[in-house]
């Protein structure tokens, strides 16, 4: 029998968030602003990619050390080519228990039905204002949000277990915070409300521009009763609240003002094959590297294992103003939140 491979603060291993694609159809200034990811902005070339063989390959090997979870983000994963494909063979792995995908929605009525049909069963679908002009302006695209509203309904009738992901900053779409509730309870659809985080080197953030749980939840007692729900299992990110005589629920994301670190059992892995020990690191270990020089499934696990083993991280416990300017972090769109 193995040991649970905890890391240096107690932490198991639990869930790995794959980033299939560091491309994205969306521009948004928190994520890929436009002036940093312009027409001459280098993408990682094909051959860069972890293929999808090498990608089940760690699959299994990140099982064998204790994950569960697995979800599949980019940049925007869906731009990833034949991803039924990868979906089908992540599933077919003994010990997954649960597969997962962050999208922006843009090409789920293109892709949902093959999506849903390689066993895909949940969607994470980033929607940060229902006013159409503010929206276009968010994603930098232009793009409506009776374009992604159309895509979520018909990911719905399909069958998908959704939750729309808000990403709230101070004087830019505060005002969208009744709407969106309004309209997703109306649904029986979860939205949750992540706090504006500083992922990578600058996104402009400051503590100022940040609408904490504590505010949005304010905001929403105003109009609704709400109830606290029970954890589904340890290390879930978001915390939960029931609208009284609904069905329907809504969730916070804290990373700022109440960080979850302590319980923090994710890992990450690049599209090219990087891993990651905190979405806030400044390094990543190389193993595709590995992989492409031959070594054995047993020299790999060591190597990873050892990774976990050492791993201390806590940025969100730890994070000041200071921090968030000067400390190096990799890229928001490169490793998929
Ligand atoms: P499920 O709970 O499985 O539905 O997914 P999730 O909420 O973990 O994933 P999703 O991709 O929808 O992420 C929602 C938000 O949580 C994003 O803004 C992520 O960047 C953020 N997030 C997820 N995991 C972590 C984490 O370990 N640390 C921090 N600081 N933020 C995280
Ligand atoms: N702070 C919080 N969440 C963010 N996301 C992207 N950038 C940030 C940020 N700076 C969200 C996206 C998506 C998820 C993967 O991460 O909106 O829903
Ligand atoms: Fe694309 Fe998502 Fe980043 Fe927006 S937040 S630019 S949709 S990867
Ligand atoms: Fe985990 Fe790092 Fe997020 Fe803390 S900041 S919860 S250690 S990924």
């Amino acid at each position: 029998e193995r040991q649970p491979l905890n890391d240096q603060l107690g932490r198991p291993i639990r869930d790995l968030r794959i980033s299939v694609t560091d491309r994205c159809n969306f521009r948004c200034s928190y994520c890929m602003p436009k002036e940093v990811f312009g027409d001459d902005y280098a993408f990682l070339p094909k051959q860069e990619l972890l293929s999808f063989e090498e990608i089940y390959r760690l699959t299994k090997l990140f099982v064998s050390m204790g994950v569960k979870k697995i979800r599949l983000t980019g940049g925007e994963p869906l731009l990833r080519t034949g991803l039924p494909e990868l979906i089908k063979q992540i599933l077919s792995v003994d010990g997954v228990e649960d597969l997962g995908l962050t999208t922006n929605g843009l090409l789920l009525k293109k892709q949902g039905q093959a999506l849903y049909d390689a066993g895909l069963r949940r969607l994470n679908i980033s929607l940060d204002a229902l006013d159409s002009t503010l929206f276009g302006k968010l994603n930098g695209r232009g793009v409506g949000s009776s374009n992604i509203l159309q895509q979520i309904d018909y990911a719905n009738e399909l069958g998908f277990e959704i939750k729309i992901n808000m990403v709230v900053q101070k004087d830019v779409n505060e005002k969208e915070i009744l709407p969106m509730a309004a309209y997703f309870k109306e649904r029986g659809i979860t939205l949750r409300f992540i706090e504006f985080m500083d992922v990578g080197t600058d996104n402009g953030w400051s503590f100022k521009k940040v609408i904490t749980k504590k505010e949005i939840l304010e905001l929403l007692q105003t109009v609704y009763e709400l109830d606290p729900v029970d954890k589904d299992y340890f290390g879930e990110v978001a915390k939960r609240y029931s609208y009284k005589e609904s069905n329907s629920q809504i969730g916070f994301i804290t990373s700022v003002s109440e960080s979850f670190c302590s319980s923090c059992t994710r890992a990450r892995l690049s599209s090219d094959g990087k891993f990651y020990t905190c979405l806030f690191a400044t390094e990543g270990f190389d193993i595709r590297d590995l992989i492409r020089n031959g070594l054995s499934d047993a020299e790999i696990l060591k190597a990873v294992s050892d990774v976990w083993g050492n791993r201390t991280d806590r940025y969100s416990d730890e994070r000041t103003e200071q921090t968030a300017k000067t400390r190096k972090k990799i890229g928001m769109s490169y490793i998929g939140g």
